[in-house]
């Protein structure tokens, strides 16, 4: 079956749009309408005059952008598609961390469930976690639940950001050493790094930015060799638009098998189907997207 062609036909039936986080395998980034990082398909999630919003991704987005866009009906292709990090932390776990840090501002990455968002007074996505830290007041700032992000981001503060020990599995894997190794072997390349990756392997970036950011970043720059520290996903896009690039990721089997769990046969009977809806509890979503639209309401890092 031409699945690309049946997902096209079908999506106009249903009056779907296809929504794609940039880690996808490269059939589903070419099915989709938009491909985006976390941020940018939150807006588009918040905006979408379809009926239907299928979210090739792992499930915290889908429940996000179904928070955003409580009238449509939002599909997640592969319900296996979970986010470890986002488990690390559950709403009972942050209301005690809470306890333990009275007065202080919650913030959660977007990687986290409806439940942890519900608990907290603002969300951040890589694309604005900067811009997010720098708009709180309070002494101090918890944050939850990627250990490796709040670290990045406590450098642009000079408030006190408590940590919570939580992390990406496949970033966190990357280690300073292998970086050293690759920056030997290719001495031209820049380093461009997700902020999921340990404080030491940051540290060596040239730039640090979301997945989106990182296309501008390589795009707009002179340099014709990069070493990508992220998910591999990425790749595809970098070298379609980037031909006469070279693109090193800094480790073999940098994947986030999560995201690649989506098939183009699981959007296909989905939405042949309908099946695969993500709802969350109306209590827990009034409280939860609160603190999404107030992190909406903030500009993307520089
Ligand atoms: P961004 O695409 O928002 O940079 O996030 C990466 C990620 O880990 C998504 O789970
Ligand atoms: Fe979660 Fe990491 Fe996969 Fe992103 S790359 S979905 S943070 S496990």
């Amino acid at each position: 079956m031409d699945y690309k062609a049946e997902i096209k036909k079908l999506a106009k039936e249903k009056d779907a749009i296809i929504l794609a986080n940039n880690y996808q395998i490269d059939d589903i980034q070419d099915v989709a309408d938009i491909v985006g990082d976390s941020l940018g398909l939150s807006i588009d999630a918040s905006r979408v005059k379809n009926k239907v919003i299928v979210f090739c991704g792992v499930h915290f987005m889908a429940e996000t952008a179904h928070m955003l866009a409580p009238d449509k009906t939002v599909l997640l292709p592969n319900m296996d598609a979970g986010c470890p990090m986002a488990d690390m932390i559950t709403g009972d776990k942050l209301r005690e961390f809470k306890k333990e840090h009275p007065g202080a501002t919650t913030v959660c990455y977007v990687n986290s469930t409806a439940d942890v968002k519900s608990e907290s007074d603002l969300c951040c996505t890589s694309g604005n976690a900067v811009n997010v830290i720098k708009s709180i007041e309070t002494d101090k700032i918890i944050f939850v639940p990627d250990k490796n992000l709040g670290h990045y981001v406590s450098q642009f503060t000079d408030k006190e950001v408590i940590l919570y020990p939580g992390f990406c599995p496949i970033h966190n894997r990357l280690t300073p050493i292998q970086v050293e190794k690759l920056m030997d072997k290719y001495p031209e390349a820049e380093f461009v790094a997700h902020p999921e990756c340990p404080p030491a392997v940051v540290e060596m970036a040239h730039h640090v930015c979301s997945t989106s950011g990182l296309y501008t970043y390589c795009k707009n720059s002179d340099k014709k060799q990069f070493i990508i520290g992220t998910e591999e996903g990425v790749g595809y896009k970098l070298r379609l638009e980037n031909p006469d690039k070279e693109f090193i990721f800094a480790y073999d089997g940098f994947t986030c098998k999560n995201m690649k769990k989506t098939s183009l046969k699981d959007v296909y009977e989905c939405l042949l189907n309908m099946d695969n809806v993500i709802t969350v509890d109306k209590e827990v979503a009034k409280k939860a997207v609160t603190c999404i639209e107030r992190m909406l309401a903030i500009p993307r890092n520089e």
